[in-house]
């Protein structure tokens, strides 16, 4: 398969996440992979797409803008036909010290919901539900096994 996985990444998490995406795709045999930073990512680049994963951090309960301009203007037929991957990297509602925000994560959710309703309604026939990847602090590190959970989770639409 043809597969493009675009992130948004602050501080590294959601990009160690892409790669282990994209890492375990190229480990299965038979698939091309093109990694891209959302900002960086054209129309042009879903041509010929047949796999199409896009991941951001969580940030005040939403995608990141990048991400989300990215799927704001794509055009109603750009996901025709292909698969859909949508996640995100958040901090577990455990590990955030507050009440309040605990409260307000569980009304306002994570940006990969966002991110695959919008996704959605352009049209995208999204293989899996929407996933999110711990980090174990605002600016990281990944909770230990999450890269090989990514791989995990990809692997299942192979
Ligand atoms: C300004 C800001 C807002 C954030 N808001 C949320 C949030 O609403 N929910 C959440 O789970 N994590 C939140 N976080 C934690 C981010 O999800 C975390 O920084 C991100 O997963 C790290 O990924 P990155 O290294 O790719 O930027 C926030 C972090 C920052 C800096």
């Amino acid at each position: 398969m043809n597969c493009l996985v675009v992130y948004d990444s602050y501080f590294g998490n959601t990009e160690k996440i892409a790669r282990a995406v994209g890492n375990a795709l190229l480990q299965a045999e038979g698939h091309q992979v093109t990694l891209k930073k959302a900002g960086q990512t054209a129309l042009e680049d879903l041509a010929g797409v047949e796999l199409f994963v896009l991941g951001c951090p969580t940030r005040a309960f939403q995608p990141t803008e990048g991400a989300a301009e990215l799927v704001k203007g794509l055009p109603g037929d750009a996901l025709t036909g292909k698969k859909v991957l949508v996640f995100d990297t958040r901090i577990a509602p455990e590990d955030t010290p507050n009440r309040f925000l605990r409260v307000m994560v569980r009304t306002f959710g994570y940006a990969a919901g966002t991110l695959g309703k919008k996704l959605l309604k352009k049209g995208a026939d999204l293989s899996l539900p929407p996933e999110g990847f711990f980090v174990a602090g605002t600016e990281g590190p990944l909770r230990d096994g999450e890269e090989e959970r990514a791989a995990a989770w990809v692997r299942g639409i192979l």
